[in-house]
């Protein structure tokens, strides 16, 4: 038998015992949970604001197949952007709908199938006891990615994207990118707009609408469940895209950034925007009826098509800028692939040329600076305004080599440069670019490196070829 005090000792040892195994206890399962919590935080962390362009590819097969496309238009206004849908929609490739308010009269039917097919928009009456939106349509624009989602969302779908019906989308740029990331965890992918007023009033860390965007599929599946709450916690809000950036920031997502989408909040002549292209690949172009024809010889639809001719043989090279130097006459010409060449009588540092010039002037002048960027004044200059020429066509793709022809705009109007020996391009009415035809395998958002090859009679060639590490200025 134990005495009173025997037992007492073993009771506490025993006791002590039992508190140590319930701490390691805890301990051991505390440890547990919080490499739970953590692995769970770590896979859904949302990688955010990366702006680097050279990620390695995360899903190396996403392709435009992956995509489903959601189009805000309606009875109204798609009949006038029919032309801009039908330059870059890709019948039986891109998947993805026009969202409509109600249905195409019997004159438009049956609906072209060189089309996106139509959906008429779900009522929005139940909303009406707290909408309070300036614009009438903005409900029904919000729920364009709640019911693209609803229509198509089977496992092969990876990302939404949603745009106006007067974007022009480079589809298979868009997917290329999308590549870079995950399409199982959270993403919103797009671009403020150019002009510090136009983000000022909504968000600088919103993707415009209009530029068009990306979420991915997890994403879109989160904003379709809960964008009820998010139309009644933003009862007043201007823009879709605005509700939808406050829906996704309250998500606990934040915009990643690419650069080829663009808003074009701009009026007038955006040849200079064009021709100093990021180095990006062209995602989508915006407001192309607000602005003047890109190709001035061509009406605004002519334009379009023209440009998409040259996404047709290559659409990761559109818009990119290469720079070639011909240091025997102090020339400097910049290309924005299949767009235009700036050829300048002086040698001229890429720091500079990759700024854009002033062409365009913004929709508003409000905020002061304008511009998300730095700008170049056009100056009348002979040493400083360039002569300009534009995409012409195509000449062969036969071989390894792609041929593309640039012709002179107009004549420049100015005396040759005299301060850099007095060599005259005004006598050069066509350039001739070559390029090497890009095997599907290689890395398309890398930039390339121009050499000038040379000139017979009133036609000079350039020659693009992929740059090496490191590039010396001459
Ligand atoms: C896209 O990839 C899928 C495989 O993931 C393939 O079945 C499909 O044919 C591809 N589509 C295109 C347009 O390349
Ligand atoms: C698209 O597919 C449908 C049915 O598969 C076919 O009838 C139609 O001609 C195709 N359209 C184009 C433009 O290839
Ligand atoms: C530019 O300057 C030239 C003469 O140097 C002049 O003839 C021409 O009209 C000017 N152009 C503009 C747009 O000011
Ligand atoms: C190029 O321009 C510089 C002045 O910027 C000048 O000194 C040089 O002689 C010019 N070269 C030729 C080949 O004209
Ligand atoms: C510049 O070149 C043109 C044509 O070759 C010539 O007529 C002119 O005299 C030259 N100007 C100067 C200042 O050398």
């Amino acid at each position: 038998m134990l005495s009173l005090k025997e037992a007492k000792i073993t009771m506490s040892l025993s006791s002590n015992g039992l508190v140590s195994w319930m701490l390691r206890l805890i301990l051991i399962f505390g440890l547990y949970l919080c490499i739970l919590i953590c692995l769970f935080f770590f896979s859904y962390e949302p990688k955010s604001l990366s702006t680097d362009t050279n990620l390695s590819p995360y899903d190396p097969d996403t392709n435009v197949s992956h995509l489903v496309i959601g189009i805000a238009s309606s009875f109204k206004s798609w009949r006038y952007r029919k032309p801009y849908i039908e330059s870059w929609w890709r019948p039986n490739v891109t998947r993805g709908f026009i969202f409509l308010d109600r249905a195409p009269d019997y004159k438009h039917l049956p609906w072209p199938s060189s089309m996106p097919p139509y959906r008429i928009s779900e009522d929005t009456l139940r909303y009406n006891e707290f909408n309070k939106h300036k614009v009438r349509h903005v409900i029904r624009i919000t729920r364009v990615i709640e019911e693209t989602y609803n229509a198509e969302n089977g496992d092969d779908v990876r990302w939404y994207v949603i745009a106006d019906d007067d974007t022009i989308l480079f589809v298979n740029n868009v997917a290329e990118v999308l590549r870079k990331y995950d399409h199982n965890k959270y993403f919103y992918v797009g671009m403020p707009s150019e002009c510090i007023d136009s983000n000022a009033a909504f968000s600088f860390k919103m993707a415009f609408g209009g530029a068009g965007y990306a979420l991915s599929y997890p994403l879109a599946r989160a904003v379709a469940k809960n964008l009820d709450l998010c139309l009644k916690r933003y009862p007043t809000f201007y823009g879709s895209d605005q509700i939808m950036h406050s829906c996704i920031a309250d998500l606990g997502v934040s915009l990643t950034l690419e650069k080829g989408f663009h808003q074009i909040d701009l009026h007038r002549d955006i040849s200079g925007l064009l021709s100093a292209h990021p180095q990006s690949l062209a995602l989508s172009l915006h407001h192309l009826d607000a602005v003047d024809p890109i190709f001035p010889t061509m009406n605004r639809i002519e334009s379009v098509n023209h440009l998409m001719k040259a996404a047709k043989v290559d659409e990761s090279r559109v818009l990119q800028q290469s720079i070639c130097y011909e240091i025997h006459k102090n020339w400097t010409l910049s290309i924005s692939w299949g767009y235009s060449i700036h050829f300048y009588e002086a040698i001229i540092p890429s720091s500079i040329l990759q700024v854009p010039l002033e062409t365009f002037s913004p929709i508003s002048r409000m905020a002061w600076p304008i511009y998300m960027f730095k700008t170049r004044r056009l100056l009348n200059h002979s040493c400083e305004a360039p002569h300009v020429f534009f995409f012409h066509s195509i000449e062969t793709t036969e071989g390894s080599h792609l041929e593309m022809i640039y012709i002179r705009s107009s004549p420049r109007g100015l005396p040759a440069c005299l301060s850099t020996g007095n060599h005259s391009a005004d006598h050069i009415s066509e350039i001739r670019v070559l390029a090497p035809i890009r095997r599907s395998n290689e890395d398309r958002s890398r930039r390339e490196c121009c050499d000038y090859v040379g000139m017979s009679m009133n036609s000079a060639t350039l020659k693009l070829r992929s740059c090496m590490e490191v590039e010396t200025f001459f």
